[in-house]
């Protein structure tokens, strides 16, 4: 095992968790979208409109082939699974935790983050947000070793569950 990886859909609270965890860890935090705006010079939303979905997801790719290779907890984003080659990637690592939340929880989070400019949930309907998540369910599941439900729980607690989760694995 090289680290600790966090799925689940936009608005789960990967990058909060991660940054928590990874402070209680005493190790690296990776933020993978903010690695592919380092990487690309640019920002999420450019890369959509410029460039598109394959171009982000090819470099989302790359930059998950060499995060988990680090001792660092790494919070992907929330598209990472629907593209095969980080799937499989992802299916070799543990441990993988899936944060799962309620479509209402994840879908008000979304509409008042005012910081994070999602290209794929701009102007969802709340519909529209649940079918996507239903997509995407299987997908996590398929990935994750661990899965936490958000839903209510403080940040502090969701880390205490993970390290007692993780207890015993050697990072
Ligand atoms: C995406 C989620 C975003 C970001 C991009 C695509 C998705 O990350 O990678 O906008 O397809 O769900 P967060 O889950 O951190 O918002």
């Amino acid at each position: 095992m090289s680290g600790i990886i966090l799925v689940g859909f936009m608005g789960s609270g990967k990058s909060t968790v991660g940054k928590q965890l990874a402070e209680a860890l005493h190790c690296e935090f990776i933020e993978m979208d903010q690695e592919i705006e380092r990487k690309t010079n640019q920002t999420i939303p450019e890369i959509f409109a410029s460039k598109g979905e394959i171009f982000f997801r090819e470099t989302e790719y790359q930059v998950l082939t060499e995060s988990i290779q680090k001792k660092a907890v790494v919070a992907t984003g929330g598209g990472v699974v629907t593209f095969d080659k980080s799937k499989a990637l992802l299916k070799r690592e543990s441990p993988v935790i899936y944060l799962k939340g309620h479509v209402d929880t994840l879908f008000s989070r979304i509409v008042n983050d005012q910081h994070n400019k999602r290209p794929l949930a701009t102007a969802k309907t709340k519909q529209e947000i649940a079918e996507m998540m239903s997509q995407r369910e299987t997908l996590y599941e398929e990935v994750a070793t661990h899965t936490i439900v958000i839903d209510d729980l403080p940040v502090s607690d969701i880390v205490s569950i993970i390290m007692k989760e993780i207890k015993g694995m050697r990072l």
